[in-house]
């Protein structure tokens, strides 16, 4: 079986081509047309300027998708697309051109949840990979436990209250003058901190809620850091060189042990021995050494998709697509796309 996937929730614009064989998935190709110059000028997403990006990328990036497959529309057998969570206008880019592509070619539509195919991205990472197992998702809009109870059975048992782990890193890299998306960047200053100077100076609070929960409040974290830093502008202190290395440090550290901490509860309350992680966030080497030594620790499998199958894609969308298609799931002419996560 062959999917076309899209993905235009966000700041990519995405195509790509998956076979599907014997309930495994391979990508035969997977284009990501990035806007994150565009952005950087403004330090965010700015979403009217994102959906323009994506109406002018759209057509290239399915042509080149196909052509780097070589497959041809008339070989599809259906079109996968992100119709939910995402900037709305983004979204509809997506959406619309695939309802048109579809109706044209006279190919089946399947609706697909991002935050459902960032998980999916593990099946094209290990061909094999079956449920049940259990899901973390960090991305730049969710911090998500899920039991993956089969390929197309994700049930919530965690989830941040407020803001995402992948936002908090953006807000705070942006303040300390990191390029957007500031994840990215934070990460690699976060390397060449030495906190033992600092540890001090830079406490700061944990993200990982108290109690028999799976789940998470960034906000607290968030501001917490925006005081630290307003208060050492007030009194002139720069945060430069070591310094501001050993704040990346400690910040990345907080949000990172915050998450790790929870997996061993997470992985228990599934009744999993296996954990995926996936997400723009799951690129993060200090999120991925963390995990790994947790799940040595308590004797569970970890599955890391590589970095380029992290970020968004849409090799992610034609797979999540795949299994959704093989289970009867289809849009017609009225598919819409929505901003929230609810799959209704
Ligand atoms: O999954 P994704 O591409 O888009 C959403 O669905 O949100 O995730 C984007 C997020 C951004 O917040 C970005 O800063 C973060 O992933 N990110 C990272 C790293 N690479 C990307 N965060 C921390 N460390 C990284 N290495
Ligand atoms: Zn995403």
């Amino acid at each position: 079986m062959l999917i076309l996937g899209i993905e235009s929730s966000c700041d990519e614009t995405s195509a790509a081509v998956v076979e599907e064989r014997g309930g495994r998935v391979y990508a035969l190709s997977n284009i990501v047309a990035s806007q994150i110059e565009t952005h950087r000028l403004y330090g965010g997403v700015v979403p009217e300027i994102a959906s323009r990006a994506h109406i002018e990328a759209i057509s290239p990036t399915v042509l080149q998708a196909l052509s780097e497959a070589g497959v041809t529309p008339r070989e599809l057998d259906a079109v996968a697309v992100t119709s939910h969570p995402g900037l709305i206008g983004a979204l509809l880019v997506g959406v619309n051109f695939a309802k048109s592509f579809a109706y044209a070619w006279d190919k089946p539509i399947v609706p697909v949840n991002h935050v459902h195919a960032h998980t999916a991205a593990a099946y094209l990472a290990m061909p094999g990979l079956e449920p049940p197992f259990l899901s973390l998702v960090v991305s730049g809009g969710h911090t998500s436990f899920y039991h993956v109870a089969g390929f197309t059975d994700y049930r919530e048992i965690g989830g941040t209250r407020d803001d995402a782990a992948g936002e908090a890193f953006d807000k705070i890299g942006r303040v300390i003058g990191l390029p957007y998306p500031g994840g990215a960047a934070m990460d690699k200053l976060a390397r060449e901190g030495d906190l033992s100077e600092y540890r001090r100076e830079f406490m700061l609070p944990s993200p990982a809620l108290t109690g028999d929960n799976l789940d998470f409040s960034f906000s607290g974290l968030k501001t917490a850091a925006l005081n630290l830093l307003n208060g050492m502008a007030q009194r002139g202190e720069a945060l430069e060189g070591e310094r501001r290395a050993a704040f990346a440090s400690a910040y990345t550290g907080a949000i990172v042990s915050a998450i790790a901490s929870k997996i061993p509860a997470a992985l228990a309350a599934s009744g999993c021995r296996r954990l995926v992680i996936a997400g723009g966030v799951a690129a993060n080497s200090h999120l991925r050494e963390a995990a790994a030594n947790v799940c040595r620790a308590v004797g569970a499998e970890l599955i890391l998709p590589p970095t380029n199958l992290c970020g968004d894609n849409a090799a992610m969308v034609a797979a999540e697509g795949a299994f959704l298609f093989s289970a009867g799931v289809r849009g017609d002419v009225s598919l819409n796309a929505h901003a929230g996560d609810s799959d209704n």
